[in-house]
Formats: C-alpha cells, structure tokens, sequence
C-alpha cells in the first residue's frame, strides 16, 4: 500500500490525548487515525523518568508494528521525558506537545500566567527551558497529582470536578493571572470550569500547535493522504473495556461540535 495511506498514531497516557485527535482529525479530515490509550498504567505523572519512558517506548512501539506513517505524542508528560530519546531510537516522524507558554506569554505582556501540569513533566528539562525563555517571575506553576486521574475516573461526567479544581484554584482568586496554560491533555476536558473559575480568562493549550505540525510535517515528507472522503479513527487502550469509553466520549465530542 503506498504509504500515504497509512494511519496517523496517536498515543497519550490515557483520554487526554482524544483531544489532541479532534483538532488533527480537523486539520486533516481525510487522514486515518489509530489512537492508543494507556489508561491501564496512568497516570504517568506520577511515575518516574524511567517508567514513563518505558511505557511510552512500549506504547509508540506497538503503533509503529501496526503500521503507521507517523505518531503524535499526545501527552506533555511523556513528550517532555521522552521524545528525544524515541527520536533518536525510530526513523519514523514522531510529533510531540508542549505547553503553549510562549503564546501566552506573548499575549500578556504586564500579567502573569498560570500554568497547571503533571508533577513529572514540572520538573523536565525541556519543560524548565520553556519556562526560563518566558521569565522565571512570570511564571506560576502548578503541578497537580490527581486532576489527571480524576478526569479518567470521571468520563462522561466532567462537571463532577468543579468544586475539586475550583478548591486547587482557590490561592489563585484576585491573583495577578491574566491566562492559563493547559500542560496536560487531560485538562482540556475540564477547560470550561477552569474559565468560570477565572471569570473567562484565555486559556492557552498546545492542540492547535501539534495539529499544524503533523501537517506540515506529512506535507514535507509527502506522506499527505489526498484520497477524498473522511479518514477513520480506530481507539485502542491497554484497559480493553476502556475502547468503548474513549469511543463515547469520542461521539459526545462530535455531537457537541455539531
Ligand atoms: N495527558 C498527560 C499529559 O498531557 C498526562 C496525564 C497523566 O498523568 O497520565 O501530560
């Protein structure tokens, strides 16, 4: 099969990277996507740099054998502990996500921004160098231990976690914040409660970004798929009975979109 044709992979620690899949499956309406979900080990961002990098060597191993084009990294944590080394180790073009710090900083020159993340991507190298580039003083980090969790325990029912992220918010009330900074894919499912705790701020996330990039870089490398007519999308998690979970959410998402 010409290889234009083969699937995109698309992996996370879990849901959150379902997310990142709509906005690639928007840009790229005609490619198929294969997304893998490690729900059975997450959180990630709890374990440490060398689990993590093992469960993703495992994880974009098993798309690469399904016969992939090309992997988005669909997981901050795992892209920020792990992406150099997966590059170094496959030939394949693999795209990762970073927090969107620079676009947020950009946008509020005098403010400060808040940015919520995993504790082990807070304390990556490739994290910290993002933040150094923005200014360390503007900069408020805030490296969470159960939002992750609590969001995959909670599909199909987000709303459940208002009081929980509004009490994690809560020392940021009246604060200097003027824009928040999702570092975790997971967090874009809880997107809106964070804005009604901040009264609407601008919430910045690296969707948009790793979309544009898997374009860019399929058009580079003329791995495009120009066939006519929508791409499909296959879910697969190492938790078998959570294929039908991320498939419903996956519905619940497109309905809302229409
Ligand atoms: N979705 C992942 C991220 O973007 C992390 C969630 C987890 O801790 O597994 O960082």
């Amino acid at each position: 099969m010409c290889k234009r044709y083969l699937p995109v992979g698309v992996f996370d620690s879990g849901v959150g990277g379902i997310s990142v899949l709509k906005t690639c499956a928007d840009v790229l309406p005609y490619e198929n996507f294969i997304y893998f979900g490690d729900t059975k080990n997450s959180p990630y961002g709890n374990l440490n740099e060398q689990k993590i990098t093992e469960l993703t060597f495992e994880a974009v191993g098993r798309l690469i054998l399904s016969g992939v084009k090309a992997v988005v990294v669909a997981c901050n944590t795992a892209t920020a502990t792990a992406i150099n080394a997966l590059r170094n180790k496959h030939k394949i073009n693999i795209i990762g996500i970073e927090p969107a710090i620079k676009p947020a900083c950009l946008y509020t020159p005098e403010g400060k921004i808040l940015v919520m993340l995993t504790n082990a991507a807070s304390t990556q190298p490739k994290f910290k160098s993002l933040v150094e580039n923005c200014g360390v003083d503007k900069v408020s980090l805030l490296p969470l231990k159960d939002l992750a969790k609590l969001i995959e325990n909670n599909i199909g029912n987000f709303s459940s976690l208002k009081s929980y992220i509004f009490e994690i918010l809560y020392p940021y009330k009246n604060s200097e914040i003027k824009a928040v900074v999702l570092g975790c894919t997971h967090y874009l499912f809880v997107k809106d409660i964070i804005a009604e705790f901040f009264n609407g701020i601008r919430i910045f996330d690296g969707n948009m970004g790793v979309a544009q990039n898997l374009k860019n870089t399929l058009i580079r490398n003329n791995l495009i798929n120009n066939s006519e007519g929508l791409g499909s999308i296959e879910f697969f998690s190492s938790e078998q009975t959570y294929e039908a979970v991320y498939k419903k959410l996956w519905q619940s998402i497109i309905n809302k979109n229409n």
